[in-house]
């Protein structure tokens, strides 16, 4: 039976008409401690989630709905192995990545934690040799240089995670992440650096996605031009799970990092695809990375759901996505260091989460994932916080701030952090049309300078942007899409949606190339546009 015929949900529709016009200024003024009750605490991340447009009762027909979905039967079968992937028929054990050394989690019979330590472990060791200098480059020149290959998973994991850690990696070296196919990203890349210096680290978990082999090729030939065949072995690393793959593209199998079927694309990061990290910020900080992951998956796991941080955040996402109707979320954090958060949030989520069929595959009769955007605070204020204000559409906003900042310069932090505090108080309570006419604005420019308010947004304070809090922010917002996925009853760990794109992609390249006007069999609109690169190019 669909969650949308259940009594939980009928219960949650009839609420909502008798919710849906109230003002948050009205539920502040019934209860003007919600500020002080609804919230909730995990390790270092504080979730203060008052100004949504819910009251308790809301909240209690939304718990009931996860009961009714039995997420904690679910949450369980993820933990323990279960093959809950149902369309591929696998596992979904990001959180084996990063459960401790004495942890047992058993896919088909096999305990899978000691691989992940091994491979931790050689991850470690490898990132040692070329932090200390010991692993050379061909001409026995030390690594200045790591550059991550990959895409979609392969990439904006470590980029995002490089980004914000950034002020804790060697400073000595450069890290860049080379993705789009675009060759401008490699030129740009390797632009003005020695080969000789440089170190590749192609990431992949097929080893088969052509952006990145087109890339990583092209960064062969770039290293083997200046320094012959054999230096590739010294310039070259893979993480992957293809070990076939990776020695055919003539990187030693001894220099690749595997990780396991188990382990989705989008959710790899703190596996071998972590390594260009841990080269820039060490082992032991990526290991602390991983324990506030793992601190994270324990909440999840054991919390009860009334203080439970990402099925909090779930239910609230699902009250707006599927009872107010609004199609996007958008994710604001407090710091520059996080300029990539919300790009590696849009695939987390997205890619999950964007499904139109059920996990038994009939058409779903709900809304599914959100659009989600957004990018650092304050630029977006000076951008498009306009339209969140005075536009006609509702967007639920996550606001991520930090109480200490990691360069103390001045009075910044307290400036970006007072409007870190505004903006949610300005979307809450707006400006009545009494108050702009009270502080004596033109009449004409009355109704232009009236907020509505009303806008809800969940405020997550953190102590300090570290290693450790890094890895809880993360997994709090990867059990949130498994909450609202498991809810809705899909998928959230395939992505079939982006096949077809790729293999009409692959039909077009030979006409591309061809000597001759090829005859073209497309439509009629990318026929012509076909021709008309042919003519241009
Ligand atoms: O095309 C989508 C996707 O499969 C993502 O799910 C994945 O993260 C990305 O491509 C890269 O895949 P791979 O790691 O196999 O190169």
């Amino acid at each position: 039976m669909s969650i949308r015929s259940s009594a939980e949900w009928g219960a949650l529709e009839s609420h909502f008409a008798s919710v849906k016009d109230t003002h948050l200024r009205d539920l502040f003024a019934a209860d003007p401690g919600r500020g002080d009750t609804m919230h909730a605490e995990a390790g270092d991340i504080y979730l203060d989630y008052s100004k949504n447009r819910l009251t308790s009762e809301t909240l209690q027909l939304l718990l009931a709905l996860a009961e009714r979905a039995d997420l904690r039967q679910h949450i369980d079968d993820m933990f323990s192995g279960k093959k809950i992937n149902v369309t591929e028929r696998r596992a979904v054990l990001h959180t084996a990545l990063r459960a401790p050394r004495d942890a047992v989690i058993e896919v088909d019979g096999h305990n899978v934690v000691p691989d992940v330590h091994e491979v931790l472990d050689r991850m470690a060791a490898f990132s040692e040799r070329v932090r200390t200098g010991d692993w050379t480059g061909a001409t026995e020149k030390r690594i200045r240089n790591v550059i991550n290959i990959g895409i979609g998973g392969s990439d904006l994991g470590p980029a995002m995670a490089f980004e914000a850690l950034k002020n804790f990696s060697d400073r000595d070296m450069t890290f860049q992440y080379v993705s789009n196919i675009d060759g401008t990203a490699f030129v740009e890349a390797t632009r003005g650096l020695d080969p000789a210096e440089t170190l590749f680290v192609i990431c992949s978990k097929t080893f088969t996605t052509l952006e990145t082999m087109t890339n990583a090729h092209t960064a062969r030939n770039w290293v083997v031009d200046t320094l012959g065949d054999a230096a590739v072995e010294h310039h070259f690393v893979a993480a992957s799970t293809n070990s076939e793959e990776v020695a055919r593209f003539g990187i030693d199998t001894d220099n690749m990092f595997p990780f396991w079927d188990w382990v989705g694309g989008r959710y790899s990061y703190d596996s071998a695809i972590g390594l260009s990290l841990m080269v820039a910020i060490g082992p032991e900080r990526f290991g602390e990375m991983l324990a506030g992951f793992h601190a994270m998956d324990e909440h999840f796991r054991t919390a009860p759901f009334d203080r439970n941080l990402p099925v909090l955040l779930g239910l609230i996402g699902i009250w707006y996505n599927n009872f107010f109707g609004a199609e996007t979320v958008s994710i604001l954090p407090y710091d520059q260091y996080l300029w990539r958060l919300t790009s590696y949030f849009q695939q987390l989520d997205m890619e999950s989460d964007g499904k139109s069929v059920d996990r038994s595959g009939d058409p779903v009769d709900v809304q599914t994932g959100p659009i989600v955007w957004g990018q650092p605070g304050t630029n977006g204020q000076h951008a498009y916080y306009q339209l969140i204000h005075q536009g006609t559409k509702l967007i639920p906003c996550d606001f991520i701030g930090f109480a200490k900042p990691t360069h103390d310069v001045g009075d910044h932090h307290n400036l970006l952090m007072a409007n870190y505090f505004a903006q949610p108080e300005a979307l809450a309570f707006g400006k009545t049309r009494e108050e702009v006419e009270a502080e004596g604005v033109p009449d004409h420019q009355v109704p232009h300078r009236v907020f509505r308010g009303n806008h809800p947004t969940n405020s997550i304070l953190v102590s300090e942007l570290t290693p450790h809090t890094l890895g809880q922010l993360i997994a709090l917002y990867e059990h949130k899409v498994f909450t609202q996925g498991w809810i809705w009853d899909i998928n959230s760990f395939d992505q079939w949606g982006v096949e077809l794109g790729k293999v009409l992609a692959n039909r077009i390249i030979p006409v591309l190339d061809a000597a001759e006007d090829p005859d073209l069999d497309h439509d009629s609109s990318t026929n012509a546009l076909i021709r008309r690169f042919r003519r241009l190019r």
